[in-house]
């Protein structure tokens, strides 16, 4: 298993995990090509025998790395890939001072049982805020409070 930067070489696997698991609610082409592309995102994949099973893309500011997105092709998953890529991100963070946020459906409790066990906590809510009037839970972790 290999854990690696990522830019848009991997594009297309990228985005074909990101339509097997977000569906219609996936970021498209074009948007993770200009994550990929900028320096102010950090992009994670896992490789397992050289095939890209796992990305996390998260946007680098100056005081917090908020993952915007990230996936586990579906037959990788519950392998401890995700907990690993957050594990990167987290790692920088506190090396870098910062905090870790995200934003999660409150429906989706693979990712919300996820970030609860790597100690990340809701800090605000926004009801009815998707297109299903599902809850967004904003979570953070690294926050002094
Ligand atoms: C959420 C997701 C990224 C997790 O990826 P993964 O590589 O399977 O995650 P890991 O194996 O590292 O994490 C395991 C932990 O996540 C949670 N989890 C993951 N899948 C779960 C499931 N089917 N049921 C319950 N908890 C689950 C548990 O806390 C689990 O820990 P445990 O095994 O000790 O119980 C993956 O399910 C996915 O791609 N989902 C679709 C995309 C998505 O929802 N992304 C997050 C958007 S905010």
């Amino acid at each position: 298993m290999q854990i690696k930067r990522i830019d848009d070489s991997f594009l297309n696997e990228i985005f074909a995990i990101s339509k097997e698991q977000f569906k219609n609610e996936s970021y498209s082409i074009s948007q993770l090509k200009d994550c990929l592309n900028s320096k102010n995102y950090i992009c994670f994949g896992v490789f397992i025998d050289m095939v890209l099973t796992s990305y996390v893309i998260a946007l680098n500011t100056l005081n917090d790395v908020n993952i915007l997105s990230i996936a586990t092709k579906k037959e990788y998953q519950n392998q401890g890939l995700a907990t690993i890529l957050i594990e990167k991100i987290k790692k920088y963070a506190v090396d870098n001072k910062k905090t870790v946020s995200l934003e999660v459906k409150s429906k989706n409790l693979n990712a919300f049982n996820l970030y609860t066990k790597l100690k990340f906590k809701v800090i605000s809510k926004r009801l009815n805020y998707y297109k299903d009037n599902d809850t967004a839970l904003i979570m953070f972790y690294n926050l002094q409070q």
